[in-house]
C-alpha cells in the first residue's frame, strides 16, 4: 500500500513489514533517506520513520504488523545532545558505552550515535556487548564490526570478530562477558576507529547486576557512558558510577517492549544469520582441541589402567567415553543403557570426585563455537552427534576453513535452529 505522510510528523511501523521511500526526505535513527528501495522492519522490532519533506511510503505488512501516524519526533532531545558531547573530543579513539534496562532503547541509541557520527565522517566501530539480543555477531557472542555506511539496523551489519560466551544470560557468564569485552576492544583499537560506540544487555537492576556493569565500565574504561532510563531505573548504577563522566538520556516513549517469545524467536534469526549455507562436517576429535566441555565431558585426563578396569566393573560396562577432571568424572554411556546408582556412588566414594553420567544423544544440538588455531573467530556451528566409536564430532556449520578449537556453548538448537533448552535471559 501506498501512504503519504506530511512533514513533521513520524510514522511508525511494527514489524514483520518493508518499508520503501517513495518520494520526500526521512530520517531513521539519524540517518537521511531519500527514495529507499527497501527497509526490513523485523518482527517485534519497531522503526520510526521522521517525515522531514512530506513523504510517499510504499508499505507492505506481514502478519500483526502495524503502521501509526504520530506528530512530531520520537527521538528524545537528550539524544541529540548526547551526540553533540561526542563533537570535537581531543581523545581518539573516543570510546562511548550505552547502559540501560531491557527494551530501553539502547540498540536505537547505538545506530543513532553511529549515524550522526557517520555524517560527520568519522570512523565508527560498534562493539556489540548484548549476548542476549546480539545484532551484529551471533546470539551468545560480544561482537565488533565497522560501520562504514548509515545503517538503519545493527543486524545488517557482518561482525568482523567475536568472542563467544555460550550463554544468552550475563548472569551465568560475568567473568567471560568482561573478559570478552575488553578482549575485543583491544581487537577494534588495532582498526584505529575515531569512535568506539559499546552497546551492553539489560541487566542492570539489582546487585549482582550493578557490580558486573561497575567492573565492566572499569575494564572498558569509557570516554563517557550514556544512561538510558525512562524514570530511576538506573538509579544505584548511577550512583555507583562516580568516577566516570556519565550523562543521562531519556529511553523514547515510543520504545516497543517485547515478550520473552519475541526476543527468542528474534535470536533465532540471528543464529539463521550466521548458520545459512551450513552443512555437516565431520571432524576427528584427535584434531580439536574442545573447551568448556562439560555439557559433552570429553577432554580431562585418562585414568591409569587400574582404576578405570575397577571403574568399568562397577558400572558393570565399558561407557563410550571417560574423562576426569579436578573433582569430576564424566561417563558417557548408551542411548538407552541404565546404570546403577548405587554403583555410581561407590564409584564417587572410591575416586572423591562427583560423577556425571550423560547418555550418548544429549550433545545434540548444543551451540558452539568455532577457532582457527590462532584463537581467530570463525563463526558458529551446531553439534550433530560425537561418534565416540570413531572419535568423530559431526558439526553443521558453514564455516569452510580449518577448525581447531570447538568451544560448548550452553544453548541447544533443533534442526530448524529453534532454541530448545535456554539459559533464560537474566534479566527477564
Ligand atoms: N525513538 C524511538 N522511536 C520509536 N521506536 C523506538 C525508538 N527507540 C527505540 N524504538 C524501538 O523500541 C524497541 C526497543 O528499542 P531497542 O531495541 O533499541 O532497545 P534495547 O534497549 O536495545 O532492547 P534490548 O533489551 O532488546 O536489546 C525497538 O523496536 C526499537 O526500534
Ligand atoms: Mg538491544
Amino acid at each position: 500500500m501506498k501512504r503519504t505522510v506530511e512533514s513533521g510528523k513520524t510514522l511508525l511501523v511494527d514489524g514483520p513489514a518493508s518499508v520503501s521511500v517513495v518520494s520526500g526526505i526521512v530520517e531513521v535513527f539519524g540517518s537521511v533517506l531519500r527514495s529507499v528501495k527497501q527497509v526490513v522492519v523485523r518482527d517485534g522490532k519497531r522503526v520510526p520513520f521522521f517525515v522531514k519533506e512530506t513523504a510517499i511510503f510504499g508499505i507492505s505488512l506481514g502478519e500483526n504488523a502495524n503502521v501509526e501516524e504520530i506528530d512530531g519526533d520520537t527521538i528524545p532531545s537528550s539524544w541529540v545532545k548526547a551526540f553533540e558531547e561526542l563533537l570535537n573530543p581531543h581523545i581518539r579513539p573516543f570510546t562511548v558505552m550505552v547502559l540501560g534496562t531491557v527494551d530501553s532503547g539502547k540498540t536505537s541509541f547505538c545506530t543513532f550515535l553511529i549515524n550522526k557520527l557517520l555524517n560527520e565522517r568519522k570512523k565508527v566501530a560498534i562493539l556489540d556487548g548484548d549476548v542476549g539480543q546480539s545484532e551484529v555477531g551471533p546470539p551468545c557472542t560480544i561482537s565488533y564490526a565497522l560501520v562504514t555506511k548509515p545503517v538503519m539496523n545493527l543486524y545488517d551489519l557482518q561482525a568482523r570478530n567475536a568472542f563467544f560466551v555460550g550463554s544468552t544470560s550475563p548472569s551465568e557468564s560475568v567473568d567471560k562477558m568482561i573478559e570478552g569485552s575488553a578482549l575485543l576492544k583491544q581487537k577494534v583499537l588495532a582498526d584505529d576507529p575515531d569512535s568506539i560506540i559499546v552497546n551492553t544487555d539489560g541487566w542492570v537492576e539489582g546487585d549482582d547486576a550493578v557490580t558486573y556493569k561497575i567492573q565492566l565500565v572499569e575494564r572498558l574504561s569509557p570516554d563517557i557512558v550514556f544512561c538510558m532510563q525512562q524514570k530511576d531505573e538506573l538509579a544505584s548504577l548511577l550512583d555507583a558510577l562516580k568516577k566516570f563522566r556519565k550523562v543521562v538520556v531519556e529511553s523514547p516513549v515510543a520504545a516497543k517492549q517485547r515478550s520473552g517469545e519475541k526476543r527468542r524467536s528474534s535470536r533465532e534469526l540471528g543464529y539463521m544469520k550466521y548458520l545459512n549455507g551450513a552443512k555437516i562436517r565431520s571432524i576427528p576429535l584427535s584434531w580439536l582441541k574442545i573447551e568448556e566441555d562439560k555439557l559433552i565431558g570429553l577432554c580431562g585426563n585418562r585414568r591409569n589402567i587400574k582404576q578405570t578396569t575397577e571403574i568399568y566393573r562397577l558400572i558393570g560396562m565399558k561407557p563410550l567415553n571417560l574423562a576426569e577432571f579436578r573433582d569430576r568424572i564424566y561417563m558417557v554411556i548408551g542411548k538407552r543403557r541404565w546404570i546403577n546408582l548405587d554403583n555410581v556412588k561407590k564409584i564417587e566414594e572410591a575416586t572423591k570426585k562427583k560423577v556425571v553420567v550423560i547418555h550418548k544423544g544429549e550433545e545434540e544440538g548444543l551451540l558452539l563455537a568455532l577457532y582457527d588455531a590462532e584463537k581467530s573467530f570463525l563463526g558458529i556451528g551446531s553439534l550433530r552427534e560425537i561418534d565416540y566409536k570413531r572419535r568423530i564430532m559431526k558439526i553443521y556449520t558453514p564455516v569452510s576453513e580449518n577448525i581447531s578449537i570447538v568451544a560448548v556453548g550452553r544453548v541447544k538448537l533443533d534442526e530448524n535452529l529453534k532454541e530448545t533448552t535456554v539459559s533464560t535471559e537474566a534479566n527477564q
